[in-house]
């Protein structure tokens, strides 16, 4: 089990344009989001005081916010001033940031034209874990019992609280079963993602990924696509079927939280946690300290 409980934590959350204390930060039992997934949200992790791709994480949240036909009441530039102030006030360094915004509860039904939109942003320690001795074993997946649905029933660009509920059911599952997550295909059938993270697999030297046309284009899986450029090796974003799993010789997972874990198997499918999938370990942290250092020099001079 968790430590303290995430509603009872000390410190101050930002709350529709105030600091409350962090055990007043509550919504109302009849709260749109809470009954009809008008909720929208994003993770996103500092390094050393300096909050990764704060600018595409805030832009990804207005755009979410957009698919599910409401406007944020907050620019992008106000909501990094109160993420970086937050983290400041807060006397983090090392944390893991939860934007979220949502509609009220002025309306109950499904139509909620009115409803006053909120946003909230929370902070926490969130130390950057790499113990490569713990993360190099790789970790398990089973596959998933839900698919992740067609790009013309689900609203899959939006980071959108609705469509983690089959993430939850099937990572709920694949614990019980003692796997740490699961892999989700596609409506069709196709290798789509992880719960909560992208995936990809090596070959014969190059990577192979899905294309991400009907779950999330994480920030995390730019990046290291960009990584793996940067390193002369040939990406291809393809139709990945469950048929060619087992020719992989490696597999590893990218996300916010995951940042590049390695899996050692999926379902029975076993892969090694090779050399290329360490580089990227490696080249992801260099890169995710990188805004910290940039950051430490330019208040050193
Ligand atoms: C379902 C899902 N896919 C992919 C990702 C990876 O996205 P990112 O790299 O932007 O954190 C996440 C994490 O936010 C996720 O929840």
């Amino acid at each position: 089990m968790a430590g303290i409980p995430f509603d009872q934590r000390e410190g101050v959350i930002w709350y529709d344009g105030e600091y409350v204390p962090w055990s007043d930060a509550k919504v109302h039992v009849l709260t749109h989001g809470l009954h009809y997934g008008s909720s929208v949200f994003e993770g996103q992790r500092a390094y050393g005081g300096d909050i990764f791709k704060l600018q595409e994480h805030t832009e990804r949240l207005h755009a979410s916010a957009r698919i599910l036909g409401f406007e944020i009441p907050w620019s992008v530039e106000e909501i990094n001033r109160v993420c970086n102030e937050l983290m400041e006030k807060s006397g983090l360094v090392d944390a893991y940031l939860r934007p979220v915004a949502w509609r009220g509860s002025e309306m109950m039904g499904i139509s909620a034209q009115h409803n006053k939109i909120h946003l909230a942003i929370a902070a926490w320690e969130w130390p950057s874990y790499f113990s490569p001795e713990e993360r190099l074993k790789g970790i398990r997946l089973d596959h998933a019992m839900y698919r992740r649905p067609a790009p013309e029933t689900a609203p899959y660009k939006a980071k959108a609280a609705g469509l983690y509920m089959i993430c939850t059911i099937s990572k709920h599952e694949a614990e019980r079963k003692g796997y740490t997550d699961a892999l989700m295909l596609d409506w069709r059938g196709n290798v789509a993602e992880a719960t909560g993270a992208n995936v990809f697999f090596v070959k014969d030297g190059a990577l192979h990924t899905p294309v991400p046309e009907c779950f999330l284009d994480g920030i995390t899986r730019q990046t290291v696509i960009e990584l793996a450029e940067r390193r002369g090796l040939a990406v291809h974003e393809r139709t990945i079927l469950p048929e060619e799993l087992s020719s992989f010789e490696q597999c590893f997972l990218t996300g916010t939280a995951a940042e590049v874990t390695p899996v050692s198997e999926i379902a029975g499918t076993f892969f090694e946690v090779g050399e290329i999938t360490q580089t990227l370990m490696r080249d992801y942290i260099a890169e995710v300290q990188g805004g910290a250092e940039a950051k430490a020099l330019r208040k050193a001079s």
